[in-house]
């Protein structure tokens, strides 16, 4: 066999092996994931028959869009969601975020909460990563939240242990997130990377 030939086959090869462990991946994630497909829609929001929201357990490989924190030193050691707030979308609202510039029907963000650990470093003071404290989430759905403001219900926080979570009423959460968030209930203004994926207004 010349040189050539040998090298080709050899690229063939590998394109089929790489191929075959990508499809491979993509099943693996997609098991781990449960996106479950509803007609005409991708979602990564799920319910029980209860109306409750399953728990989402993939979130830190969707779309990662800021990290607000109220530390406890700052708020008389009572903040109402503990300290660091690590904030992700999921990917095909993302997507549809960077066409549109809109959440879709179907949005799920979760915020995740970590707390402040240490408060210097060998890069200066300040404040630091410390462990998981569990999760809130919003979902956005024009047919199961009708009658909730901009349809959008809200979640948590939750430990990790449970599998399941109610909607909260409509004022512990979304009275204040329709009055103080930039666009369409969410904190828009405090996650560069959504002003950052936003198409320009043509
Ligand atoms: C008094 C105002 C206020 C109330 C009440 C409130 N939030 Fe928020 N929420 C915020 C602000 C401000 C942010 C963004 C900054 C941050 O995380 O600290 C935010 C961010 C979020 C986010 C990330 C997505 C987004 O919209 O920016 C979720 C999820 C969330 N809150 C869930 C809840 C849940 C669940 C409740 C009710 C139990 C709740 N919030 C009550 C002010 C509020």
């Amino acid at each position: 066999m010349s040189q050539f030939k040998r090298t080709l086959l050899g690229r063939l090869t590998s394109l089929l092996l790489s191929g075959l462990l990508v499809g491979q991946a993509i099943t693996v994630t997609a098991g781990q994931q449960d996106d479950r497909y509803e007609p005409g829609r991708i979602t990564y929001a799920h319910f029980n028959k209860d109306g409750q929201l399953l728990i989402p357990r993939n979130y830190r490989e969707w779309i990662f869009i800021g990290a607000p924190v109220t530390p406890k030193d700052m708020n008389d050691g009572n903040p109402a969601f503990p300290e660091f707030h690590n904030v992700y979308i999921d990917p095909v609202s993302w997507a549809h975020w960077k066409q549109t510039g809109k959440f879709r029907d179907g949005t799920i963000i979760v915020k995740e909460l970590v707390s402040v650990g240490a408060e210097e470093a060998a890069s200066g003071n300040g404040y630091f990563q410390g462990e998981y404290l569990g999760i809130a989430a919003t979902v956005k759905d024009s047919k199961r939240f009708a009658d909730r403001p901009n349809n959008w219900a809200y979640f948590g926080y939750d430990s990790y242990e449970s599998k399941s979570t109610a909607p909260q009423p409509d004022e512990s959460c979304n009275t204040c997130h329709k009055e103080n968030a930039a666009e369409d209930n969410v904190f828009v203004q405090y996650y560069p990377v959504l002003r950052a994926g936003k198409p320009e207004k043509k």
